[in-house]
């Protein structure tokens, strides 16, 4: 099955096409503009087929084997082929593939862990930490106490002196480590260290880099966390969904953490959809795939600094950039409305140390409609012309659509 005949089938174009005109309206705005959103992929026509399967349908309120529901037998297999597949990619003892996003893992994650109260150390939010690692607008801001640490004023990376620091002051009962915006790799070892002195068990958020460890690419946070929570979609090129990650004697605690704990019945096509993905993601071409990644967004990553953008850390490990672009006279607020007019779709985030916002920049979709270096550096020159207004943005537009048409996500 094509996305084309998913989006286009006879029976939503008839019924409501009000809605079948937002499909392909969405369809046609994918496909025409360049996604360096860093969270973001196009994940394969055999995972959109099991997300669009009558698995949605079902109801599966707890565990394989042992379910609230009749009728399970069938999705049951499903979810064990999801589980099997995710301890043979990650070399994990256990795992759970229930969790409905990265922020449902995380929470259960604590849930598993800690009390109310306890005290957790995490990345802090200017400097790439998650919503959930201490946000007093999410949950774990208001029912933990977070503690954050930092990065380096100089070189952008991990503060490993102040993390040791506070882990022996607050001795907090989790450390986490993980991010939305470090763009290199994380020293899960030193991390291991610092939680076994202080006696607090280590949560890896690895949401981010997960595909890339599945693809060999990244250090893997499996040998070193207590609990590893992800998200199945990014780089690992599944769908929208969460998974955990866990040693055996964990895994009881973390299951409940989910069911019934914080979730109710299991939404079976997505877990057939991960298990689809993880799938793939075992293959020699995803392994190629995320090596080509990482390549891609070192040569973005290269040429955004030779078009004068600062990159925090000097550039990149993994599959995410983070560029200031005020030496081009522009903010990041204002850039990423400028690039969004030209089909250039980014995020702006935080930058360390510094009141106003950058860049946030990815290369899984853009990798996966099979782009490379020569189209990162076309990309990273038309942005910079771009934010400098060196380029109309209508004729910018027309670049990306030109770009962005020789490289279709669903080929027909
Ligand atoms: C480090 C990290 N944790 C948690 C999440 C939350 O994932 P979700 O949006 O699926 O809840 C994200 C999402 O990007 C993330 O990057």
């Amino acid at each position: 099955m094509t996305v084309s005949h998913a989006l286009e089938a006879d029976v939503l174009r008839r019924q409501d096409p009000e809605l079948a005109d937002v499909l392909l309206g969405e369809r046609e705005r994918q496909s025409s503009t360049l996604q360096l959103i860093a969270a973001e992929n196009f994940t394969s026509p055999a995972v959109l087929a099991a997300l669009g399967s009558p698995l949605a349908n079902k109801y599966a309120e707890g565990y394989p084997g042992n379910r609230h529901h009749g009728g399970c037998e069938i999705v049951d297999v499903a979810e064990r082929l999801a589980v099997e597949r995710a301890k043979a990619l990650f070399g994990a003892e256990h795992a759970n593939v229930q969790a409905h996003s990265g922020s449902s893992a995380v929470l259960a994650a604590y849930a598993a862990l800690l009390r109310p109260g306890d005290t957790v150390l995490a990345l802090g939010l200017p400097y790439g930490g998650h919503l959930t690692h201490g946000s007093p607008a999410n949950f774990s801001g208001r029912w933990f106490d977070f503690a954050g640490y930092g990065v380096e004023a100089e070189s952008g990376l991990i503060d490993h002196e102040q993390v040791r620091t506070l882990a022996r002051t607050r001795r907090p009962k989790a450390i986490v480590c993980g991010s939305i915006a470090y763009p290199r790799h994380i020293d899960y070892a030193f991390f291991r260290e610092v939680a076994d002195e202080a006696g607090a068990h280590l949560i890896a958020d690895a949401a981010h880099p997960m595909g890339l460890v599945a693809g060999g690419v990244a250090p893997s946070p499996v040998p070193y966390a207590d609990i590893v929570c992800a998200t199945t979609d990014k780089v690992l090129r599944g769908p929208r969904g969460g998974m955990i990650l866990c040693g055996g004697e964990l895994a009881e605690r973390v299951d409940r953490a989910v069911f019934p704990f914080t979730q109710g019945g299991a939404q079976m096509h997505t877990i057939a959809a991960k298990a689809v993905a993880f799938g793939e993601a075992a293959t020699p071409a995803f392994a190629a795939y995320a090596h080509q990644v990482v390549a891609n967004a070192r040569a973005l990553a290269a040429a955004l600094a030779a078009e004068g953008l600062i990159v925090t850390t000097g550039g990149t490990d993994t599959h995410l950039i983070i560029a200031d672009p005020a030496p081009l006279g522009v903010d990041g607020r204002t850039a990423r409305g400028r690039l969004a007019a030209a089909g250039i779709v980014l995020d702006c985030c935080a930058l360390p140390h510094d009141d106003g916002r950058g860049l946030r920049l990815g290369t899984a979709a853009v990798t996966t409609q099979g782009m490379g270096a020569r189209e990162m550096r076309f990309v990273a020159g038309l942005l910079a012309s771009v934010l400098r207004g060196g380029t109309e943005t209508a004729r910018a537009r027309e670049d990306v659509r030109e770009l962005a048409a020789a490289f279709p996500p669903y080929p027909r």
